[in-house]
């Protein structure tokens, strides 16, 4: 069966720079023989979490249940039965944007934390995916990995979602014009990232 690679958008803007990379990503993906789909989080309905943290107090190796009835489970579902993850968002505020992260916090369901423990504990340890992780900046890529924390974000949010880090893509000083044309440098980076993803 082919691999099946989602790509997960955080960006506000489609056809923008973000949401240009995964695509890109999930093409080459293709090319290399995977099947595609993408979620833009702005199109889903996401709750906030709400530090209820039910869905962490029961053991168990797969993640635990919300008390939302959103879209959240159904995109659960969708990362759980893939092979790879295209994370995409930008940097807004210095970490990715409130979308991305209102879907990292729910996340929390991945680990098993019941009151009288000091801390998470990550249920499954697997890495049984790969992560291409993408995002964009106005201000110089260097500048953006020193001083922003949205890899680190990302990066954890692979992590917790079982897949390893194979390719980031930094696409800095790209806020100069309300539609930017994606340099082919970052297009190409997409392109060898979305074919490492089934390498
Ligand atoms: C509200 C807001 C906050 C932003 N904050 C930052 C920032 O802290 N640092 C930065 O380098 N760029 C910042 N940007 C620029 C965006 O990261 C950049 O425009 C990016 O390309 C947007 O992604 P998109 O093209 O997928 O919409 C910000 C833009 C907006 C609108």
């Amino acid at each position: 069966m082919a691999p099946k690679i989602l790509g997960i958008v955080g960006s506000y803007r489609k056809g923008c720079v973000i949401d240009t990379l995964v695509s890109t990503a999930l093409s080459a993906a293709k090319e290399a023989g995977a099947t595609t789909s993408k979620i833009y989080l702005q199109d889903k309905h996401i709750e906030f979490c709400i530090n209820c943290r039910q869905c962490t107090q029961e053991p168990g190796t797969m993640y635990g249940q919300c008390i939302h009835h959103d879209d959240m489970a159904s995109i659960l579902q969708e990362i759980e039965s893939s092979d790879g993850i295209v994370l995409g968002a930008p940097v807004n505020f210095f970490n990715v944007t409130a979308i991305m992260r209102r879907f990292m916090e729910r996340l929390v369901c991945y680990a098993y934390w019941p009151w009288g423990h000091h801390a998470p504990q990550l249920r499954n340890k697997v890495k049984n995916k790969r992560a291409v992780l993408i995002t964009a900046t106005a201000m110089p890529a260097f500048f953006g990995r020193l001083l922003t924390g949205a890899v680190r974000a990302l990066k954890i949010t692979a992590e917790v979602l079982h897949a390893k880090t194979v390719a980031t893509i930094f696409a800095g000083t790209i806020a100069d014009t309300e539609h930017p044309t994606v340099p082919l440098k970052f297009i190409q980076q997409a392109q060898k990232a979305g074919r490492k993803l089934l390498a």
